[in-house]
């Protein structure tokens, strides 16, 4: 199996998970600096031990060496996480998010169009939906995205649709809902509301507050990838998402009574590109993938905040 961006937050539980159930396991990722690549390089070190895990530096717009890794390995499955994420940044550079998440996925189709596989799984997202009003978000429902990410996401979707129309690949689109847990990426806001309230210092609260996310444990966006890998689906779409949104003050308070802190908050004007809610329709994903999160927000917060005290504490 391939899991492209292995060693990234998700990615890296995804590979865990995969190894533990007994497969084999490459992880392709090029450890750019989008956050410190030290981080992803911790991420995956316990990993490096086994032997059924391999490591490939290399990165998805090289078509050449996605196509010699492809033709030496076959992988019978390929999971594609690697991307450009985060919303803001998208506003400002638009051209890395259409080079990495849309011209890096269509490398991967061809490659699979050239050398085949039993399923592809592209870790799509809930930003396809960005401005809808059909809430809550339903796979066929109505798709209004509000950002560059948001239509890299959809541009990558739709290739997916091609590729199965025309080649008949087998593929499976999930779209994850506002991920969190251990190793989160620390761009996002929950680990950045850790971090600072931790510190004592400022949080930026954007809007009044009442925005709210479907806010989802990374463990439960695994147990949806690993059910998606082996349905044998020709073409589908899942939400991966808690389907519990959550506003903004209360994941702020739920952080506070973690830590045992108080924020100091600085009110800032709503963000342009950020939905006012995310909120998932999980009955498909519950009836075809047999998906059923099963962490709350507040005990969630509670593992991601013990795993940031020992983090810390290892320096
Ligand atoms: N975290 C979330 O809340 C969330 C929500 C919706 C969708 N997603 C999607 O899930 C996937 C994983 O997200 P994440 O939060 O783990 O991000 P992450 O940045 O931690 O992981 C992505 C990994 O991909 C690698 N990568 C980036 N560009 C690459 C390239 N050109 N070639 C090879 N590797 C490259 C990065 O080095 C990184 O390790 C992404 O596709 C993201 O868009 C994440």
């Amino acid at each position: 199996m391939l899991v492209t961006g292995g060693a990234g937050f998700i990615g890296s539980h995804l590979v865990e998970r995969l190894l533990a159930e007994g497969h084999e396991v490459t992880c392709l990722d090029n450890f750019n600096h989008y956050y410190d690549p030290a981080v992803k390089r911790r991420n995956i070190s316990p990993l490096l031990e086994d032997k059924r895990f391999t490591l490939v530096e290399a990165d998805i717009r090289d078509m050449d060496t996605l196509r010699s890794l492809f033709r030496e390995r076959r992988f019978d499955k390929v999971i594609h996480l690697a991307a450009q994420p985060g919303v803001r940044l998208s506003l400002q550079n638009p051209g890395l998010y259409m080079n990495i998440n849309v011209t890096g996925t269509l490398n991967l189709l061809e490659a699979l169009r050239e050398f085949g596989t039993e399923s592809f799984i592209f870790g799509s997202s809930s930003s396809v939906y960005g401005a809808t009003e059909a809430i809550p978000f339903r796979e066929d429902g109505e798709l209004k995205p509000i950002s560059p990410y948001g239509a890299s996401k959809r541009a990558g979707e739709l290739l997916c649709e091609v590729y199965r129309h025309v080649y008949r690949i087998p593929i499976v689109v999930l779209r994850f809902f506002t991920v969190y847990g251990p190793r989160q990426r620390p761009d996002m806001a929950i680990h950045k509301f850790i971090r600072q309230i931790d510190r004592g210092g400022k949080i930026s609260l954007y809007g009044d507050g009442l925005s709210r996310r479907d806010y989802t444990f990374v463990a439960d966006i695994v147990d949806g990838i690993v059910a998606a890998l082996d349905k044998g689906f020709a073409f589908e779409t899942f939400n991966l998402g808690n389907s519990e949104p959550v506003a903004l003050r209360h994941l702020i308070s739920t952080i506070e009574d973690c830590l045992g802190k108080k924020a100091v908050i600085e009110n800032l004007p709503e963000q342009p590109g950020d939905p006012f809610v995310t909120y998932a329709d999980i009955e498909k994903s519950g009836r075809l993938l047999d998906y059923r999160p099963q962490v709350k927000i507040e005990q969630g917060l509670e593992r991601f905040v013990r795993w940031y005290e020992e983090a810390k504490k290892q320096g």
